[in-house]
């Protein structure tokens, strides 16, 4: 058999925020495979990026203060530890915004245009009349076109996956200031998605044998479909956005960008292209080969994008289309769905820091994934109790209950197997090999139940030959070696199939073994009488009850996405509030009608303040490093007025006035009281 060439991706995530579980997930499903890929001696590359693009990245920038490029780098920055950590082996991380992706994306809407597939057209367009820009698409809020859900964002529905232009929105709002966008012209650039030539390519190439899951086709069947009067069916895109834009210049039009999803996808061919140059590799030889196979990983959210946009952009420009997009749906935490960006109470990091085993979570989600794009969710008891009854209670216990006698009786060799123990291993590698079939068609859920139930097998035969019961009778030594032996040969072959799922596990094995890395064909295999296997230590831990209440307990208040590595002033935001909680605190303009220093204090300051009431108030504030008291005689300033009395060593504090300051005063001295502007009068409410 020839070797298979295969380009594997996992979508590119929004250089945004840190991953969320559900990242993971796609991540973990996709490993498995490539994993899978290479055990079958394939040739694999698996390559991912960041999706560093768009108004929203640019936006967030600008909120946290630095440049676009520099809140890329930080979150690219923050990558590893999760794929490390979860043992995900892509063998490059690029981004959008790397030269590859420049020129590539430049390079491929050439090829378009040049082919007849761009028109441009002055459309009019959401515009905020407070920000004075151009409402980025995901600024853009109101209810579906389609289905009518509320609050969805101006390119497509969360709710019923329908992609639409903003314009389309009905109720539209501006998400960054609120307001109700104005319409304003300008020119736009479009993908003729709708040419003829196009559609009857997309019919065809959505339809190949193997291209797409039957669950997807029929929803794009659905986006195919014209309605009687002729309107429905696929529209052109619109691929171009105006400055300020953090994205790729359009050739040829000055201030215009390509719209982020355009050259999003076309990140994965700049990735490998990256990664090729760092093995000194054929980029343009290789992706010509039509032997290359090409396969996307995607969670069901863009799967417009992927079997629409992208293979038609592709196969218009000349290159060569996806073999496979694979959809999976979204993973759900204890039936919760997670926010897009924010993820859920499952913190990825936070799960390893605990020093919970990586395994674990691929084991659970391998054998919740069937390969159909159903949403899968994380139960915590059912996570603990299938880790537990499972591997630990099943799997490792084959080697556990098993290895210590071939250890300390025989010097660690192996010895033969019986005869009526091949029967045992020769079922073995009948029920397994077929599984390998299985991780093919990314149906992991139906390949873990089949190795389970041979890992029962293997227990009910140690269980029945009971090992420690023979290790106390004189004359059965031969018979004790052959059964740990067969018991150690079956606990290899199972081993081998678990490999794509458990790497970690699996490379304990073979240390343990004393084996070079497990491949697929030494399922036709066994060690042999004879093989030195090494000293048995306990494979697996059980999960622990605590670990999970740990995972789970409140996280630190989580902050708005697009503020999310942003600490303006030393620290991140506060939880948001509503405005009823802030309602609860009376704010009050105050005049310093005195100010004096408080003695055996270098510290405080104590003020007398008027809030407009029949008596002033007695304030002692932490700022006597900052101010003289005669700086503040005469005045105003704000203070909260409905504080609680605070009993000090100095006397009764009365409120307290407000001053800002840096979260770390000592890198960053100075504390600054606020003032009304001129006019305010005390006792005024400040809300
Ligand atoms: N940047 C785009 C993809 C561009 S690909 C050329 C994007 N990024 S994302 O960060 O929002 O999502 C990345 C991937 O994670 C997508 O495949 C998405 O479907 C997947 N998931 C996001 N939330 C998820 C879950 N809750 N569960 C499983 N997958 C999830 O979209
Ligand atoms: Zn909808």
């Amino acid at each position: 058999m020839t070797q298979r060439r295969l380009f594997v991706t996992t979508a590119l995530p929004y250089a945004n925020g840190n991953f969320h579980i559900g990242h993971i997930m796609e991540y973990i499903q996709a490993d498995i495979w490539v994993r899978y890929q290479r055990m079958k001696g394939e040739e694999v590359h698996f390559v991912c990026a960041d999706d560093a693009h768009g108004a929203p990245i640019m936006i967030a920038a600008e909120k946290a203060g630095i440049t676009p490029q520099a809140f890329v780098a930080n979150i690219a920055a923050g990558r590893k530890p999760y794929l490390d950590g979860f043992n995900i082996a892509f063998d490059n991380w690029h981004s959008t915004d790397g030269p590859e992706n420049h020129e590539l994306a430049q390079g491929i809407y050439r090829s378009l245009r040049d082919a007849g597939f761009i028109a441009t057209k002055t459309i009019e367009q959401f515009f905020d009349p407070e920000k004075n820009m151009f409402l980025p698409d995901r600024f853009i809020k109101g209810d579906c076109p389609k289905c009518g859900a509320k609050d969805q964002y101006g390119d497509s529905c969360e709710s019923c996956g329908a992609v639409y232009a903003p314009t389309d929105l009905k109720n539209p709002y501006s998400a960054l200031s609120g307001a109700t966008p104005v319409m304003k012209s300008s020119e736009h650039y479009f993908f003729k998605l709708s040419d003829p030539r196009c559609v009857a390519f997309l019919e065809a190439w959505t339809h190949a044998d193997g291209h797409l899951q039957p669950e997807v086709l029929n929803k794009i069947k659905e986006w195919f479909a014209k309605s009687e009067d002729g309107t429905g069916g696929l529209s052109d895109w619109d691929i171009s956005r105006d400055a300020p834009y953090f994205g790729i210049e359009i050739p040829d039009a000055p201030g215009k960008y390509f719209y982020v999803w355009l050259d999003a996808p076309i990140g994965y061919l700049a990735s490998l292209k990256n990664h090729f140059g760092k093995i000194g590799k054929d980029f343009d030889a290789f992706m010509a080969d039509p032997a290359t196979e090409q396969h996307h990983f995607i969670g069901k959210d863009i799967t417009y994008f992927h079997t629409l946009f992208w293979p038609a952009m592709l196969h218009f420009s000349g290159r060569k289309t996806p073999n496979a997009v694979h959809v999976h749906g979204f993973l759900t935490v204890s039936g919760e769905k997670m926010s897009k960006s924010r993820g859920t109470g499952l913190d990825p990091l936070k799960y390893l820091k605990l020093g919970m085993n990586p395994d674990w979570l691929r084991y659970y989600i391998a054998a919740k994934l069937n390969g159909r794009n159903e949403d899968v969710d994380f139960n915590a008891e059912d996570f603990m109790a299938r880790v537990n009854s499972d591997l630990v209670g099943k799997f490792v216990n084959i080697a556990s209950r098993t290895a210590g006698f071939i250890n300390k009786r025989f010097a660690g060799e192996l010895g033969t197997v019986g005869a009526e123990d091949q029967a045992l291993l020769e079922q073995l590698k009948t029920a397994l090999t077929p599984v390998t079939a299985m991780y093919e068609s990314l149906d992991y859920a139906r390949a873990l139940r089949e190795i389970m139930t041979q890992t029962d097998r293997v227990n009910e035969y140690v269980a029945h030959h009971k090992p420690w019961e023979l290790a106390k009778q004189p004359d059965a030594n031969e018979r004790l070696q052959a059964v740990c032996t067969t018991s150690i040969e079956a606990f290899r072959l199972l081993s081998i199939a678990l490999k794509p799922v458990m790497p970690a596990l699996t490379a304990g094995i073979e240390a343990f073994l004393q084996v070079r890395p497990f491949v697929f064909s030494d399922l036709s295999t066994i060690l042999g009488a004879g093989h030195t296997i090494g000293g048995y230590q306990h494979l697996m831990q059980r999960v622990d009850a605590t670990q999970l209440d740990a995972l789970f307990e409140a996280a630190e208040p989580t902050v708005p996405e697009t503020t999310a590595i942003a600490t303006p002033g030393g620290e991140a935001l506060a939880p948001t509030i509503t405005i009823d909680d802030f309602a609860k605190i009376d704010l009050r303009i105050a005049c310093i009608v005195n100010c004096e220093p408080v003695e055996g204090s270098t510290k405080l300051l104590r003020l007398t303040l008027d809030v407009g009431e029949a008596q002033t108030r007695n304030v002692f504030s932490g700022i006597a490093s900052a101010y003289q008291p005669s700086d503040l005689i005469g005045k105003y300033t704000l203070m909260v007025a409905n504080l609680a009395p605070r009993k000090m060593k100095f006397g009764v504090s009365e409120g307290m006035v407000l001053a800002g300051s840096h979260a770390d005063e000592k890198a960053n001295p100075g504390i600054y009281i606020l003032q009304p502007w001129p006019g305010a009068k005390p006792g005024m409410r400040v809300r």
